[in-house]
């Protein structure tokens, strides 16, 4: 009792990477003993661009399987699929007649994948944050972790909740319970291994560009090999005209557990040529385990099964009590 709601979700699309995990699971499971929290996976946000249906079902297991993998335990956590539980949708059309139409086409993500879409984008993708509104504030969350990128559709899900309560709630007595973000410190930003300006990305379409949990050692020993790097001597955090450098030390720094300023002494004299083999060795041994739990987690598809059916009823019956009470407050008959 008294613990705060946490939830957040991920898409099943490309593979996870040490950006979602260092940005974001990592921190998940580090704070799960003081909330209770509901992880998903965002499967139907999945399909707002064009998608392979081959893959779907394939890429929400290994989601699952990584999500534990990382450390989730189901003890304190709610693990579940977003097309499984249908209060996603349904809520998530009552949302769409209470949204301003223009409150969605300001969103920056919207516009920018929109571009990359052209005549093709579907209302689905203008759609999305709606169904993101509905993802929160069905398990009337408290908090939601959330990147840089995120942190306007949680405005949106916020501005949602706050007009439907105006709305259709008593004034005493809201439906919605309005979320914060849960924002995390710094450092934990990952960007690109191509170019140290840029987010490392799922979408980006070079391999190269990230390092995937499930990446092998010989990969990722490559990748390292072949990232972008500059010429200089000596190797800094702070030196705003080297990015590639800050975000290699950010890497090693958060991989290995120590201090910046223990990094920035240690590695304050290195050249690349030594600096590279060490992060490679650091990386490879921070997801071993990972990779091991893994590969136990997934000899058997009926176990990873097993638990995502178990959040589905723990996470069923919350969502229906507050669909329940938005249809109420909308005035539809009740049988
Ligand atoms: N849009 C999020 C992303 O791509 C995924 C997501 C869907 C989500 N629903 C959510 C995150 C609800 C937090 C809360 O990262």
């Amino acid at each position: 009792m008294g613990q705060k709601r946490v939830l957040s979700g991920v898409q099943p699309t490309g593979s996870l990477h040490l950006g979602n995990y260092l940005g974001a699971l990592r921190t998940w499971v580090s704070e799960q003993y003081e909330y209770e929290n509901y992880f998903f996976i965002a499967d139907l946000h999945a399909i707002t661009v064009p998608h392979d249906p081959k893959v779907l079902a394939e890429n929400t297991y290994t989601l699952a399987a990584l999500y534990l993998a990382c450390g989730l335990d189901i003890n304190h956590t709610t693990i579940f699929v977003q097309s499984q539980i249908s209060a996603h949708a349904e809520l998530a059309w009552l949302f769409n007649c209470i949204t301003p139409l223009n409150w969605l086409q300001r969103m920056i993500q919207f516009k920018e994948k929109a571009i990359k879409q052209g005549e093709d984008v579907s209302i689905g993708l203008l759609d999305y944050p709606v169904l993101q509104a509905a993802d929160i504030l069905l398990y009337q969350a408290d908090l939601v972790p959330v990147g840089e990128d995120q942190k306007q559709h949680l405005e949106l899900t916020r501005d949602i909740a706050a007009r439907f309560n105006f709305q259709f709630g008593k004034p005493k007595a809201p439906v919605l319970k309005i979320p914060e973000p849960l924002i995390r410190p710094e450092g934990a930003r990952v960007m690109s291994l191509t170019d140290g300006t840029k987010k490392m990305s799922k979408s980006d379409p070079s391999e190269q560009s990230r390092i995937n949990l499930l990446d092998t050692p010989e990969n990722i020993k490559k990748k390292i090999k072949r990232c972008k790097t500059d010429l200089k001597r000596g190797l800094t955090f702070d030196d705003p005209e080297r990015p590639e450098c800050q975000n290699l030390l950010t890497l090693y720094m958060l991989l290995s557990g120590q201090s910046k300023s223990a990094v920035a002494a240690e590695c304050a004299e290195m050249g690349w040529g030594q600096f590279k083999p060490l992060l490679t060795e650091t990386t490879i041994e921070a997801l071993r385990p990972i990779q091991e739990k893994y590969r136990d987690l997934t000899e058997d598809r009926s176990y990873i099964k097993a638990i995502l059916q178990q959040g589905r009823e723990q996470a069923e019956g919350v969502a229906q009590q507050t669909l329940q009470a938005a249809k109420d407050a909308l005035g539809f008959a009740r049988e």
